[in-house]
């Protein structure tokens, strides 16, 4: 059992406006007050700046949604780490599986932008997560063991200062949420096998993110390895999101 504060990370992935982010954010200020758990939001590139701002003094933390493999140069329409800290972000996801499956990221390429984030001083989000035909076919531990192991074999001892977060992708997106139950058991794995390479195990805060509500988020962080929540749609509703983080104590 982890003791440390939980971390509620809303996804906000192709959406938002400037007028949206405004409101959004206004609201979440408006009704965060003295917040347990520690709060992020990711937001698309275009918007870093403009949120920068808007979470400027607050609690909430700003986060983006992806990071470049590559330092800088000649890669056309990518953001590369250091790009993000002049923004201030503190954390990337990297390996979404919207990443992987839409854009061909494979488990290497995913833990070359960790690395990348790590160098730049901000916080990955590491997101692994089966799909539907992997865990019929009963691979779910040995999907997520690999995907996580690609990133602990290229980020040595800075390993306990990732984040990860477990996202069934048959989840996402569906209403369909992973069980108490099923995620905690995922995530007993993924602490074993960071276990495995850090004595610091404990500080790594894992997540669990798919069709996490203000109704199911309670119980699902009641679980003893579940440390916070990746959350996608209730995360673009400044009511939702609230109940969401005010069950994270
Ligand atoms: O990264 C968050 C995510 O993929 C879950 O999305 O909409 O099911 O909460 P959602």
């Amino acid at each position: 059992m982890t003791q440390k504060k939980k971390l509620i990370a809303g996804n906000w992935k192709m959406n938002g406006s400037l007028q949206a982010n405004a409101a959004l954010l206004q609201a979440l200020r408006d009704g965060l007050g003295e917040a347990a758990c520690a709060v992020a939001v990711a937001v698309p590139a275009p918007y870093l700046a403009q949120v920068q701002g808007l979470v400027a003094g607050s609690a909430i933390a700003l986060a983006a949604q992806d990071v470049s493999q590559h330092e800088s140069g000649a890669f056309t329409g990518e953001v590369s780490a250091a790009m993000l800290r002049d923004f201030g972000t503190r954390y990337v996801l990297v390996g979404h599986s919207e990443r992987r499956q839409y854009h061909g990221e494979t488990d290497a390429v995913v833990a070359a932008k960790a690395q990348r984030a790590l160098a730049a001083g901000i916080t990955p989000i590491v997101c692994v997560g089966e799909t539907l035909a992997e865990r019929e076919a009963g691979q779910t531990e040995a999907v997520v063991k690999r995907q996580l192991a690609a990133v602990v074999q290229s980020n040595g001892q800075c390993i306990s200062e990732i984040v990860v977060a477990y996202e069934p992708v048959w989840a996402i997106g569906t209403g369909r949420t992973a069980t108490p139950e099923q995620a905690q058991q995922v995530h007993a794995v993924l602490r074993a096998q960071l276990a495995a390479a850090t004595e610091r195990a404990d500080r790594v805060s894992l997540l669990y993110g798919g069709s996490m509500n203000a109704a199911n988020a309670a119980q699902l962080l009641a679980q003893p390895d579940i440390d916070g929540g990746l959350v996608g749609g209730a995360s673009l509703k400044a009511a939702d999101f609230l109940q969401i983080i005010a069950a994270a104590h």
